[in-house]
């Protein structure tokens, strides 16, 4: 399942961000602004417990989050969202799946994991600003649930039919969240309009 977040501070910053006269430094912030809205939606269904708190006036029926969060960026650009999560739930542990996309074949390359063992029994938001193929999502969610993660979402920036089509086949129990779904791919497999290559846009690798 894929869920588009349609609020109007999400959809204004996308647009500035997906402009192409955008540099890395705006690029960056806005990467962090909109995670954290984003992220504010996925966390929705997080697991709570109630729990008592006394006010300096009386006790209050409260709830706190009841599950480790574990958020799992795809290196590189994923990293580009990390902030905006952390910011939002600053308690959260972190694991790193290091993937790339292979030019010519478009599969996804595996060259680092290591995760918190929390990833058993606590939530994993995967990370990562782009999920096209969705090669790279199914990827790094296998390797979690090798890893025995059995709570995963993904949180992305702007994905497309393609890319939501195979990561719900492949795993049909993670919900996706998304600030755009567009239209499809291009020959090149980016993902059209999209907003261009992530990683070299955040850190100011592109030409
Ligand atoms: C990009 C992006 C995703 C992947 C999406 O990473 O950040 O990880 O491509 O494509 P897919 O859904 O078709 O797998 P890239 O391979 O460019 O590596 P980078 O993050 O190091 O720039
Ligand atoms: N990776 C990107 O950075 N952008 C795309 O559109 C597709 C893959």
């Amino acid at each position: 399942m894929a869920e588009r977040i349609d609020h109007p501070c999400v959809q204004h910053k996308l647009a500035i961000i997906r402009d192409t006269e955008t540099g890395h430094k705006r690029f960056r912030e806005l990467a962090t602004e909109i995670t954290m809205f984003i992220c504010y939606e996925a966390l929705k269904n997080v697991r709570t417990k109630q729990v008592t708190v006394q006010t300096p006036l009386a006790e209050a029926p409260c709830r706190k989050i009841d599950t480790d969060l574990v958020v799992v960026p795809i290196l590189r650009a994923g990293i580009g969202m990390l902030d905006g999560i952390l910011e939002l739930v600053p308690t959260a542990r972190v694991g790193f799946v290091g993937l790339y996309r292979d030019e010519t074949t478009k599969q996804p390359v595996t060259y680092y994991e290591r995760f918190p063992p929390q990833i058993r029994g606590g939530t994993c938001i995967v990370i990562d600003p782009m999920l096209a193929t969705g090669g790279s999502t199914v990827a790094a969610i296998d390797r979690l649930k090798e890893g025995g993660a059995d709570s995963i979402v993904v949180v992305c920036i702007v994905t497309c039919p393609e890319g939501i089509e195979r990561v719900e086949a492949a795993h049909p129990d993670v919900t996706i969240y998304a600030a755009a779904i567009d239209e499809r791919l291009d020959d090149n497999k980016y993902i059209v309009p999209g907003l261009g290559d992530a990683g070299d846009r955040l850190f100011g690798t592109s030409h």
